[in-house]
């Protein structure tokens, strides 16, 4: 069995509630998507946690902290570089292994034995492309992406959890009680976002893989804190807070 999440963005207390849920179910494997850092107020410590996973991607927001944020609106742009001036404010060998480990990802991951590939995006773009919901009535976009996934892609990003099939479809996990059982038929799966869902849940999000049976699961976490401290940075937008209570 295996934990997929994705695009943390800083947010310590959903990261510890999703890791406390998934041990508590016994998954001792974890994967992370990418976008650890970006919009939230513990970057380093999210960092610092997720190093001990089994494996994670580069987000774009990890991208843009490292090197250069491009195409980002003014809110995110200053959260990156504040991200960025944390990183950099860390000493020690602590804040080198940081910068090491973000510069390290890779922006795909390829599971032979079940012929899967992972991507913070999409496999045509898996540092940058959206996959969204309405994406489905985009047939040459669906169509192209889904001609560079062997069997099945899981992916982050839109921050949107849910199954596209190879016959564009999109099914949200409400609409499939939250489990979907791979076959023959091609997909991408987004597992959602663990620190700043935005499909009108406000609550964790994130996906176990256990043979066929993929299974999304939402998870509480204590936001008011996190908000709290958004609203005590100025470089980060008290919108990046509010909109945690909407799940938007
Ligand atoms: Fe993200």
């Amino acid at each position: 069995m295996r934990a997929l999440i994705s695009d943390i963005h800083g947010n310590l207390e959903a990261l510890q509630a999703v890791l406390a849920d998934i041990e508590s179910k016994g998954i001792k494997e974890i994967f992370c998507l990418g976008d650890v850092v970006g919009y939230g107020p513990n970057p380093a410590e999210c960092i610092d946690l997720v190093m001990d996973l089994d494996m994670c991607l580069l987000g774009n927001h990890d991208s843009a902290a490292l090197f250069d944020p491009e195409g980002f609106n003014a809110g995110a742009e200053r959260a990156i570089f504040w991200t960025r001036s944390v990183l950099e404010r860390g000493t020690g060998s602590k804040a080198e292994r940081r910068w090491d480990f973000l510069g390290e990802l890779s922006r795909r991951y390829r599971d032979e034995a079940s012929r899967t590939i992972f991507v913070h995006g999409s496999a045509r773009n898996p540092l940058n492309e959206y996959v969204f919901p309405d994406d489905i009535y985009n047939q040459v976009k669906m169509e192209k992406i889904f001609a560079l996934i062997e069997r099945y892609c899981f992916q982050g990003h839109t921050h949107i959890p849910g199954v596209f099939t190879e016959s564009l479809e999109f099914f949200s996990p409400e609409e499939i009680g939250f489990r979907y059982q791979l076959d023959h038929q091609k997909v991408m799966i987004n597992v959602g976002s663990v620190g700043q869902p935005r499909n009108n849940d406000p609550r964790s999000s994130y996906v176990t893989v256990d043979g066929n049976e993929v299974q999304f699961h939402r998870v509480s976490y204590d936001m008011e804190k996190t908000i709290e401290k958004i609203y005590a940075i100025p470089e980060l937008d008290n919108f990046l807070g509010d909109r945690l209570r909407e799940g938007r």
